[in-house]
């Protein structure tokens, strides 16, 4: 019984890299220039003894069953030059990262693991395809104090693509295949408390209630991910720079002064209005009381009433 469980690690592990195959399988990745890909072993190194990548037979990469012969570039083998500082190795998982992808990139990839009771082969065939464009957009928001501002993808998001959003370079939310999540950290949760909302089908961000110490820059990254791969291309990244301006007051009070002011034209309105009628039917009465005098005899009015009780 004993021994059947020390066994189950081992069987459990090769019904799990069965399924990927071990002769080769070939994945096809196309990406532009610039972008940033990553290649899963979908493995752990502990349980294997050597992780090794080769590009076009040439060894870039490896691990081996002691984690201290790793290495990332140059030193594994001699005249490649090309990768210097853009190769990453995760320690963990031996998953192998490029940055900043150049034309001279495409071709294949061969992912080598070796453990005690297997080897598995994959080929990735990479093919560069253009360039992600470098010029890039930054909308720019200039939300009121207390309003809802919505950030917009402005594409649609494909069923396998993670989305992230941050807000000053911290991830303030991901979706993974239609999950959402909001603030992971304690710090996002303080800041945002539940005035964040993400519609998980469309990516959608909408920061409700907003406050002045929301504006800054707010970025979305479209991730390509499969089990295999994943791309980041700069291509797919939104950029969104937001300034918030102040209320001065609350917007109830402000709305009670421009009631106010409105109620005071008003009177001072119906003031000069009654003024001006009352001016005019005076200089009007005068006038006509004036022209009767003159028609009778030239005297002023107030002389006839007093000559005639
Ligand atoms: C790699 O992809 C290219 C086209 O992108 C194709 O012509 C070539 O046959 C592929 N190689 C392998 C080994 O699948
Ligand atoms: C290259 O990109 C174009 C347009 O983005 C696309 O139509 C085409 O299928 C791509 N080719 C490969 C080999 O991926
Ligand atoms: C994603 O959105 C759909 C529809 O809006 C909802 O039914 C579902 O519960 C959401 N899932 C998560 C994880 O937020
Ligand atoms: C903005 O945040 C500050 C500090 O958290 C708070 O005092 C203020 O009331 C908030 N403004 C609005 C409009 O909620
Ligand atoms: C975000 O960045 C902007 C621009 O650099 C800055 O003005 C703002 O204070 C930052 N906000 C936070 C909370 O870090
Ligand atoms: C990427 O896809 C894989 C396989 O579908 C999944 O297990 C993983 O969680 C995804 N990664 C992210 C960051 O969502």
């Amino acid at each position: 019984m004993k021994r059947l469980f020390n066994l189950l690690p081992v069987i459990v592990f090769v019904l799990g890299n069965g399924v990927s195959g071990f002769g080769s399988d070939v994945v096809p990745v196309s990406v532009k220039e610039g972008d940033l890909v990553m290649f899963k072993t979908g493995v752990k190194t502990k349980e294997q003894e050597d992780i090794k990548w080769y590009f076009k037979d040439t060894r870039i990469a490896q691990i081996s069953g002691d984690l201290s012969h790793s290495c990332t570039d140059v030193k594994c083998e001699d005249g490649e030059e090309k990768f210097r500082d853009r190769l990453k190795l995760d320690p963990e998982t031996g998953s192998l990262t490029i940055t900043d992808i150049s034309n001279t990139d495409s071709g294949l990839y061969d992912l080598k693991i070796i453990s005690s009771t297997s080897s598995s082969d994959r080929i990735y065939n990479v093919t560069v395809n253009g360039s992600a464009s470098k010029q890039y957009e930054m909308q720019r928001k200039s939300p009121n104090e207390g309003e809802s501002l919505t950030l917009d993808p402005g594409e649609t998001k494909n069923p396998n693509d993670v989305m992230t959003w941050y807000f000053n370079d911290t991830l303030i939310a991901e979706i993974t295949r239609d999950l959402g999540k909001i603030c992971a950290d304690e710090q996002c949760k303080v800041r945002f408390r539940d005035r964040l909302k993400l519609n998980n089908q469309t990516g959608t961000l909408t920061i409700i209630n907003i406050n002045i110490t929301d504006s800054g820059f707010y970025k979305l990254q479209i991730i390509i991910n499969n089990s295999h791969f994943s791309i980041t291309s700069e291509e797919r990244v939104k950029r969104f720079s937001v300034f918030v301006t102040a209320v001065p007051d609350s917007p109830e009070s402000s709305s009670a002064v421009v009631g106010i002011c409105a109620a005071v034209a008003v009177v001072l309105l119906v003031a000069v209005i009654a003024g001006l009628i009352f001016w005019c039917s005076r200089t009007n009465r005068y006038r006509q009381a004036s022209q009767n005098d003159n028609d009778d005899n030239g005297s002023p009015l107030n002389m006839k009433d007093t000559l005639h009780p």
